[in-house]
């Protein structure tokens, strides 16, 4: 059996910190509020030109690094993002050429907060398949630009970073199985609503911004995390308690909370960035692992489950030994 087995990881995030006292003086909101509501105390923020290529270019850089490899090996880069630097090219390809490699597949895929563990999902099939050896997965976001920071049920939210992780094929142990989904139904609920073949005026005028129906989001996150940590146990014959790790999407602390009670999951075992990163969409599980994996929490051989959920609605998970 060949696995994909993750041999690197690495993160980025831009030097500008926003905190929720900076957010107080331009909206109406509280410190107090959106602690405890969100858990969320500050964010990073992409300074102007500072691109969703550049910083998933420098998380990948590191990961690239820590797995020992040289970026020529690299088979195959997909890049979970909502934020492209562009229309076309794919944010993979010009991060690719940032790489300076050239000749392997690279491509987005565009998932909303759930990009990483598609992402995931394709460079496992492709390594278990034969399609290569090696592969670099990216979540990379600079939702900034596309936040309305005028509007206060959306601007305390989100922030901008990027992780990344290069998986290799191995005959012993990594991704044990990853699960994917989506229900195009709950589109209106989380949205830029505007775009490209939808009409253009709005990107033009810089004012294509997330729009949230934050209630009805929150309560099916919740119901949907509990249903797709169930079918990847069940799947695998695994015990919720034989977990080491839990590594849920940083959208909301009171989300991650309620996920892990189902878990039976003690705080200390999951993994939290939200507090300090806020919701960065699909860069948020491959940087709350580096942090986790740098800081020396997670070792090797660790049962890690990773949860997202997110826009579309799309929700996926892997189940991996690290
Ligand atoms: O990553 C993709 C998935 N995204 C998520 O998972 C996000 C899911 N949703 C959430 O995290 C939460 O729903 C929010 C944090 C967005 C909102 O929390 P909530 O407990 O659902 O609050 P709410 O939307 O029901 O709003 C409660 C009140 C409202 O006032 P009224 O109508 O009760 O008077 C809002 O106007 O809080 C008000 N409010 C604020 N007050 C201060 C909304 N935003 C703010 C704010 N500061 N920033």
């Amino acid at each position: 059996m060949t696995y994909a087995r993750i041999i690197g990881t690495g993160s980025f995030l831009p030097e500008k910190v926003v905190t929720n006292a900076d957010l107080e003086k331009s909206i109406e909101t509280s410190d107090e509020w959106i602690r405890e509501r969100t858990g969320i105390r500050r964010r990073h923020i992409a300074a102007d030109g500072e691109t969703t290529s550049e910083i998933g270019l420098r998380a990948a850089e590191r990961a690239i690094e820590a797995a020992g490899i040289d970026a020529a090996d690299i088979d195959l880069i997909v890049v979970g993002t909502a934020t492209p630097d562009k229309i076309f090219p794919a944010t993979a390809c010009i991060i690719q050429r940032k790489l300076g490699i050239a000749g392997c597949a690279a491509y987005d895929v565009s998932a909303a907060c759930s990009g990483f563990v598609y992402g995931l999902d394709v460079a496992n099939r492709f390594i278990q398949t034969g399609g290569g050896r090696t592969a670099l997965v990216i979540g990379a976001e600079t939702l900034s630009r596309i936040t309305n920071w005028e509007d206060r049920t959306t601007a305390v939210l989100f922030g901008d970073g990027a992780g990344a992780v290069v998986l290799q094929a191995n005959e012993e142990t990594g991704i044990i199985s990853t699960h994917i989904h989506a229900d195009g139904r709950a589109e209106e609920l989380l949205h830029v609503p505007t775009g490209i073949s939808i009409g253009y005026e709005a990107v033009q005028a810089g004012e294509a911004y997330i729009a949230m129906n934050g209630n009805a989001v929150f309560r099916k996150a919740v119901a949907t995390l509990d249903s797709i940590a169930r079918e990847t146990l069940a799947g695998n014959g695994v015990d919720k308690h034989d977990l080491d790790w839990f590594i849920p999407h940083q959208a909301n602390l009171r989300i991650i909370r309620a996920a892990a009670k189902k878990l039976d999951m003690p705080m200390e075992r999951v993994v939290v960035t939200v507090d300090e990163h806020a919701n960065t969409s699909a860069a948020s599980i491959p940087l709350a692992l580096d942090i986790a994996v740098r800081d020396g929490r997670i070792k090797r051989g660790e049962l890690l489950l990773l949860e997202a959920f997110g826009a579309g609605f799309t929700w996926g998970s892997a189940l991996l030994r690290y």
